[in-house]
This record gives structure tokens, C-alpha cells and sequence, in this order.
């Protein structure tokens, strides 16, 4: 099943992060169904590699950097000059942060310049217009769980995606509140999923890992159900699993426990017989 306004000969799609993983795996699954796809990466010669199949529609390539706002500007306006229509925008481009709390200034700033405003950008450069087209249209954020549940390990990436969280809520929270308003904001959450990004730990896919095409079959059926939160179970993380992962993360903050008790060592016990209870 797809969001069949969307998914349509025609139609255009704008995807950042284009030229791996997810954002690549977005880009064919457009181009199957006919629409026209604008692929946008800053890694020019994987862009151009990237093989992607237009059956009805044109593909063009965009090599740019999120992270410059004039760059998505230009991008919107000659996308509408060309193709008169964007029916799914993907702001989807990042990179791991790499940086603890107080350690690695310069990385910290990189990642929220490609993570957050990378993404601010996009809705930035495309909203207004996509609302005067006054057809269906989606924006598609990605986030990530770090984002929701906040795992110690790389506090400058969890930061950005809790960002991209909030920003993508209080944009469908506005869309919503337009009237006659035909665009809707979602926050796709992918899992472990096996691309560019996590390729560098691992030569091949683990048995836990989802495959980018699996992400996008999750998202086209999710769009078509009109979700917001499309949060991506693996092969290792089940969405009841997550479910509760998230619920015991805002009961910290509702029930006062330690920040990040799950990982404090005096609530191991009580965090483990909750995950076990939740099996049941
Ligand atoms: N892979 C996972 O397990 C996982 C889990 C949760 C969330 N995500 C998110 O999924 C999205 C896609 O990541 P992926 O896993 O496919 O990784 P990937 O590395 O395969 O793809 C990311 C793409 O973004 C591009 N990019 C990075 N910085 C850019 C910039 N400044 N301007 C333009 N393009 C830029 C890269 O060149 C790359 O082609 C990201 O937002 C990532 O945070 C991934």
C-alpha cells in the first residue's frame, strides 16, 4: 500500500543524503514508482555512481551541502521552476557526531550544523512552498532513537536528533493548524540499519541490521497509514521493545528518577525486571 497522492507518476521527490544508505534506498523506490526524484548528497562521485532507475520520471542529481541554506533555496526554487511540484521532501542527510559532553568542540558544532540545521534548511527553503502547491505533500525527517531515548555514547548526535524530534512536532503541530493546509510533517526513526553510516563498524550487514529498502517499505506503508512517529523495528529490536524503552525514558523526567537511569547501575535491576514484564 502507498500514500497514492504521494507515490505517484509526475510527482517529485527531494531527497538529501542521496548518495547512501536510506536516502539512496528512498531515491529508487521514487524513481520505481514513477516519480520524478531530486537526489541531493555533498559526496559528488557517490552521486553519480549511485544507480537509480527512472521509469516515468527524470532524475536529476544535485551535488550541495545541507548544511548552506542558500544551497537548499536555490534548490527549492529550481525544483518548482522545473517540476512545478515537490510531493515528498527527505531531509535525511547527517553524520555521527563522535563528541562526549565536553570533549571535541569543533565536531560538536559540525554535527549540529549538518543534523539539525541541515534539516531546519530543508523546511526552511521548502515549506511555504510546498503548502502554495496546495496539493498533498509530505516532509519526512529523520531522526533516530538516540534521539528519543538519548543512549550514552555519542551525546553530540543524540543532541541533534532530539532536535530534529522536536522541530518535526512543532511542524506538523503548525502545518495542522493551516487551514486548508495539504502538507504533512513525519518523523521517520529508522533502527539499526545497515548503510554508509554504519557500514564503517562492520564489513558485513549483521544478522540484527535492517536493510535501507526494509526502512523504506516501512515508511511507504506508514505514510499510507498517515502516521507521524514511524519509528523501524531490526532484526534485534522489536517495536514493543522499543515502545517500552521510550516509556521508561519519560518516566524518568515524570517520576524524578536519575537522568539515564536505565544505564545507572542502581536501576539495572529495576529496569531489567521491567523489560522482562513487558514480554508477558
Ligand atoms: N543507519 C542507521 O542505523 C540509522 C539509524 C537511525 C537513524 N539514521 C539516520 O538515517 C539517515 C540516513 O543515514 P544512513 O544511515 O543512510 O547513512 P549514510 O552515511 O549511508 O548516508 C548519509 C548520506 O548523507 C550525506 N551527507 C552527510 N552530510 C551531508 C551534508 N552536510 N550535506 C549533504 N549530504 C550529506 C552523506 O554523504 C551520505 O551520502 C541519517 O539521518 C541518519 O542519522 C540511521
Amino acid at each position: 500500500m502507498t500514500d497514492s497522492p504521494i507515490f505517484a507518476p509526475g510527482r517529485t521527490a527531494v531527497i538529501t543524503g542521496a548518495a547512501s544508505g536510506i536516502g539512496l534506498a528512498a531515491a529508487r523506490r521514487c524513481a520505481a514508482l514513477g516519480m520524478n526524484v531530486v537526489m541531493a548528497d555533498r559526496q559528488g562521485p557517490a552521486l553519480e555512481d549511485a544507480q537509480v532507475e527512472a521509469v516515468d520520471g527524470t532524475i536529476e542529481r544535485r551535488v550541495l551541502d545541507v548544511t548552506d541554506h542558500a544551497a537548499l533555496e536555490d534548490l527549492a526554487e529550481e525544483t518548482f521552476a522545473r517540476f512545478g511540484d515537490v510531493a515528498l521532501l527527505m531531509n535525511n542527510a547527517a553524520r555521527p557526531g563522535g563528541a562526549g559532553a565536553f570533549e571535541n568542540y569543533p565536531a560538536w558544532r559540525e554535527t549540529m550544523e549538518v543534523n539539525f540545521w541541515g534539516v531546519a534548511n530543508g523546511v526552511h527553503a521548502f515549506t511555504q512552498k510546498m503548502i502554495d502547491q496546495a496539493k498533498p505533500a509530505r516532509i519526512v525527517n529523520t531522526g533516530s532513537k538516540q534521539g528519543i531515548t538519548t543512549p550514552p555514547g555519542d551525546l553530540a548526535y543524540n543532541v541533534t536528533k532530539a532536535a530534529v524530534k522536536v522541530l518535526t512536532e512543532g511542524l506538523q503541530h503548525t502545518l495542522r493548524n493551516i487551514p486548508g493546509c495539504q502538507v504533512t510533517a513525519h518523523l521517520l526513526v529508522p533502527g539499526y540499519t545497515y548503510t554508509g553510516m554504519t557500514a564503517r563498524r562492520v564489513a558485513e550487514k549483521p544478522p540484527g541490521a535492517w536493510s535501507p529498502d526494509q526502512v523504506i517499505d516501512y515508511l511507504v506503508d506508514a505514510l499510507a497509514g498517515g502516521d507521524f512517529y514511524i519509528i523501524c523495528p531490526d532484526n534485534e529490536t522489536s517495536a514493543e521493545v522499543d515502545a517500552k524503552r521510550i516509556l521508561w525514558a519519560a518516566q524518568d523526567v515524570a517520576y524524578g528518577r536519575p537522568a539515564l537511569s536505565r544505564w545507572h547501575p542502581e536501576f539495572k535491576d529495576a529496569f531489567a525486571d521491567y523489560m522482562a514484564k513487558s514480554k508477558s
